[in-house]
């Protein structure tokens, strides 16, 4: 996709607003990916992901060289992907290999598709969709969840699928006064706006909140399932736009991440993660290995529910802001958290780095 054709991005084109393809990509669970091709979209790229027999993945333009069918339709033999149409092999770096009825006088083609820098790390398959020589310049990593493998916290993870561009998306997560939508799911209360600070690649909000939880005592992990056993109280609110994922922590009970996979401008795909802390129970640390690590894996998903009945919230109010911009796009709307104009400078900054970049090397 070219991108250097664009004037110079301003907030009034927020909404159409491209990625910056410089960055890794959470583009699905680690789970997700099999010997069994899995298609994904990111902003408009179709990519083929799929494990080898050794069980690495990697990542392919979803298109077959030979007619353009979508690859993700055929098959992974050994360390190769096999088309479903008319069986053309190719390799892990997305040249063609092997055709099956080729005669002993004619030659392979010499066609290759794209290939994509893929890595898997904390549970989810990363992919790196932006200038290979700007990758290997910077040595850029997937930004990673720490908590993921770490014995100290329950994880939960839940998908969004949402018909919005992914800046409707990160100004929900960033606005912190919509904890009204929320009263049923008893989330957090009273959000106040205390500090913001923004730069280059991150937006930072505090917030002073109430929290419903305290997880002090072992039993009160229950109260993720027990609403009656929840009690306001004051607790700090942080949220950060790390560019382009964000990083959630409330007290020092929860955290949450939000991986961004934007499809287009009008759909976006995020995984949403949490994590309930065990930090509060030092006598756990002395329990054995297997038995904290039986625990994390047990109580796996136990804020599952919470997270889709808030994504759901979330998602219609999203919805609603697209339609209403997809129909009336010249319309203005009214802002006063001062943290929104900040993510959407940023947001931008972002693009325009992608546009300042005219000489994109994506082929290996
Ligand atoms: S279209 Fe893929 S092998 Fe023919
Ligand atoms: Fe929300």
């Amino acid at each position: 996709m070219s991108l250097a054709t664009s004037s110079p991005l301003s907030t009034d084109s927020i909404r159409t607003c491209p990625i910056n393809f410089n960055h890794w990509y959470g583009v699905a669970l680690g789970k997700e990916v099999t010997d069994k091709p899995l298609s994904v979209t990111l902003w408009h790229q179709s990519i083929v992901l799929f494990r080898d027999r050794l069980g690495k993945v990697h990542a392919l333009e979803d298109r077959c060289p030979h007619r353009h069918v979508k690859l993700s339709e055929g098959k992974v033999i050994g360390d190769r992907i096999a088309c479903a149409y008319h069986g053309w092999q190719l390799d892990q770096t997305g040249r063609c290999i092997s055709i099956p009825y080729l005669t002993e006088k004619q030659k392979l083609p010499n066609c290759k598709i794209r290939s994509y820098p893929v890595t898997e790390l904390d549970g989810f398959i990363w992919v790196f969709p932006g200038d290979l020589d700007y990758l290997e310049q910077t040595k850029i990593e997937p930004m990673g969840i720490p908590e993921w493998e770490h014995l100290n916290y329950i994880g939960s993870v839940a998908t969004i699928d949402c018909q919005g561009h992914f800046s409707f998306l990160i100004e929900n997560l960033m606005d912190m006064y919509h904890g009204h939508l929320h009263d049923n799911y008893q989330a957090w209360a009273s959000a106040k706006l205390e500090k913001l600070s923004a730069d280059r690649d991150r937006v930072d909000a505090y917030y002073e909140a109430e929290s419903y939880y305290k997880i002090d005592k072992i039993w009160s992990i229950s109260q993720l399932f027990f609403p009656a056993l929840r009690r306001l109280h004051p607790e700090p609110l942080t949220v950060s736009y790390y560019y382009p994922h964000w990083l959630s922590t409330l007290g020092n009970d929860f955290k949450i991440y939000c991986l961004f996979c934007p499809v287009s401008e009008t759909q976006t795909r995020a995984y949403l993660i949490h994590f309930t802390s065990l930090n509060a129970f030092p006598n756990l640390h002395k329990s054995p290995l297997w038995v904290r690590r039986f625990f994390k894996d047990k109580l796996f998903n136990a804020a599952k529910k919470l997270l889709e009945g808030l994504i759901r919230q979330d998602v219609l109010m999203i919805e609603q802001e697209q339609q209403f911009y997809s129909n009336n796009p010249q319309q203005r709307s009214y802002e006063v958290n001062p943290t929104l104009g900040k993510v959407q400078a940023l947001i931008c900054q972002q693009a325009q780095n992608n546009l300042s970049n005219h000489n994109i090397n994506y082929a290996e």
